[in-house]
C-alpha cells in the first residue's frame, strides 16, 4: 500500500486552461498494435503511466523494439515486427495493475505459435478472465488459467484460429478487443454480439491500418461488430493519442463542485462512446461547453470548459452505463453535492474494475457523510447540496477512487485525506501538480 495524501478546499476555486494526460486505452493500444504493425509506429501524446510502461515492457519481451523521444518519452517509436515477427516472451509478462493489457495482448498472443504467461498485482488477480479464454478456446488457441480458467495468471499458447461467432453478455470494450484482435488473423468473417456500444478505439485503430470492421445494428443499442479477416499485417501511420477524457473527469467535475470555478480542458478525446459523463452533466443542469476541433488523427478531439454550477440529480439509464464506465465514481461525487436523488443501475461490471467500485463508491460517499444505498448493479445517491466538513477516505488502491477522494476534498471546507494515492499514477501521475496548478491561478 502507498502513502496518504491530504487535499485541502481550494478556497478560491479552480481556474485555468489545462491539458490531461494522453489516453489510457488509446496509449496501450498504440503500442500492442504499433508491435504487430508491419515497421515503426510513431505515437505522439503517449501517456507514460504505471498501466501504459506495463504494456511498452510486454512488447518488449515480445522482442519489439521501442523508442522513447521527447523530455517526458511522451513520444514513442514502436518498431512492429508484423504479427510473424512476434518472439516467445522468456518470462512470465507482468501486466502489474493494467486490466486493458491482460485483456488485448491475449488477443494478439492467441495466433502466436509460442508459451506465453500474463500475470499481475493482487486487483488482477481476482479480475475474471473467462470472457476472454472461453471464446479464445473456442476459436482454437490453448488457454489456461487458475481457478478452472477463470482467474489470472493465464496460460496461452496460439495456433491457426478458425472464425467465432459469440455474444458477449456484457458490453465490454476489453472483451471484444481481445476477439477483434484474434479474429483479424483467423480463417473466415467473425461476428461478435454486443448488447450495446462500448469504447470502440480499437475497431477505430485497425482500421486506420486497413482492416475491414464494422458494426451492424442500432448504434445506441445491440450491435454486431463483424471483422474480416487480415490480409498480411497492419500498416498504421503516425497516432496521435488525444487527452483522456477520464482523466479529465476529475478536473470538470471538480470545477462544477467548487464556487468560482472555471476550468478549460483542451485537446481532450471526444469520441462519443467515451463522453457520457458529459450528457449526464448536462442533465444535471451542468454549465458545460464543448468545442469539438478538427480531427488531427484517427480519434475526434477538442476542448471542454466547465464552471461552478449548482446541480440537481438524474438517474442514468442502463444503457447508457458503458459510455461512462470508468466516470461513474466521479460522477457519484457529483451526485452527492446535487440537489435530490441520483440513481444508476445495470452498472454491476464496477465490481470486478480495480476494485469493487461499487462498494468503494459507497463506502467513499458515506465516510463524507452522504446517504447511499447500495444495490448488486448500482447505487441511489442521496444529494446534500450542502457538501461536507472534513473526512478520511479509502481509495483500495485504485487510482480512480483515490482521485474521487482528492476532488472531494477541494469541494470540502476542511479538507479530505486519502489512505493510499500513489495508486494515481495509473493513470495520471502529473494529477496533484495540475490540481496545484488551477487552485493558484
Ligand atoms: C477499457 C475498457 C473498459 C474500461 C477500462 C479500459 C479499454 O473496461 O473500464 O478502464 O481500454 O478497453 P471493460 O471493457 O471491461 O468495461
Amino acid at each position: 500500500m502507498g502513502g496518504p495524501g491530504f487535499f485541502g478546499p481550494a478556497r478560491d476555486g479552480l481556474v485555468g486552461m489545462v491539458r490531461v494526460p494522453g489516453d489510457k486505452s488509446i496509449s496501450h493500444r498504440s503500442v500492442l498494435l504499433g508491435a504487430v504493425n508491419s515497421g515503426a509506429v510513431r505515437v505522439e501524446g503517449f501517456l507514460r503511466s504505471a498501466d501504459t510502461l506495463a504494456t511498452v515492457r510486454a512488447v518488449r519481451a515480445l522482442g519489439v523494439d521501442v523508442e522513447e523521444l521527447g523530455p517526458h518519452g511522451e513520444s514513442l517509436v514502436v518498431h512492429g515486427r508484423g504479427w510473424d515477427g512476434l518472439a516467445e516472451p522468456a518470462d512470465v509478462i507482468d501486466v502489474a495493475n493494467a486490466g486493458t493489457l491482460i485483456r488485448l495482448l491475449p488477443g494478439i498472443l492467441a495466433s502466436c505459435p509460442f508459451f506465453a504467461v500474463l500475470s499481475g498485482d493482487a486487483s488482477i488477480r481476482r479480475r475474471p478472465m473467462a470472457r476472454i479464454l472461453g471464446p479464445l478456446a473456442q476459436m482454437g488457441a490453448v488457454v489456461s488459467g487458475r481457478q478452472g480458467d477463470r482467474l489470472p495468471p493465464l496460460a496461452i499458447r496460439g495456433g491457426r484460429l478458425h472464425a467465432l461467432r459469440h455474444s458477449m453478455e456484457v458490453a465490454s470494450a476489453q472483451v471484444k478487443s481481445c476477439l477483434i484482435l484474434a479474429a483479424l488473423r483467423a480463417e473466415g468473417e467473425t461476428r461478435i454480439d454486443e448488447p450495446g456500444p462500448s469504447r470502440d478505439h480499437t475497431e477505430t485503430m485497425i482500421r486506420y491500418g486497413g482492416a475491414v470492421v464494422h458494426r451492424d445494428g442500432n448504434p445506441l443499442g445491440p450491435g454486431t461488430i463483424v471483422v474480416t479477416p487480415l490480409a498480411g499485417d497492419l500498416r498504421m501511420g503516425p497516432v496521435i493519442v488525444p487527452g483522456d477524457i477520464s482523466s479529465a473527469a476529475f478536473l470538470l467535475v471538480a470545477a462544477l463542485l467548487i464556487p468560482n470555478s472555471r476550468v478549460t480542458v483542451e485537446g481532450v478525446g471526444l469520441n462519443p462512446t467515451r463522453t457520457g459523463l458529459l450528457d449526464v452533466l448536462r442533465d444535471m443542469g451542468a454549465d458545460l461547453k464543448v468545442t469539438a476541433t478538427a480531427r488531427e488523427g484517427a480519434e475526434p478531439l477538442g476542448a471542454v470548459t466547465a464552471a461552478y454550477t449548482p446541480l440537481h440529480g438524474c438517474d442514468i439509464a442502463s444503457e447508457k452505463v458503458p459510455l461512462l464506465i470508468d466516470e461513474l465514481p466521479i460522477w457519484a461525487l457529483a451526485a452527492a453535492c446535487a440537489k435530490g436523488t441520483s440513481r444508476v443501475r445495470g452498472a454491476a461490471e464496477l465490481r470486478v474494475k480495480e476494485s469493487d467500485r461499487l462498494a468503494a463508491t459507497a463506502q467513499l460517499l458515506r465516510e463524507l457523510g452522504i446517504a447511499v444505498h447500495e444495490y448488486e448493479d448500482g447505487l441511489d445517491i442521496v444529494g446534500d447540496p450542502r457538501g461536507w466538513e472534513e473526512a478520511d477516505v479509502a481509495s483500495h488502491g485504485d487510482h480512480r477512487l483515490a482521485m474521487v477522494g482528492a476532488v472531494a476534498g477541494l469541494a470540502s471546507r476542511k479538507g479530505v485525506t486519502v489512505d493510499d494515492v500513489d495508486c494515481i499514477d495509473v493513470s495520471y501521475p502529473d494529477f496533484a501538480v495540475t490540481i496545484e496548478q488551477l487552485a493558484q491561478h
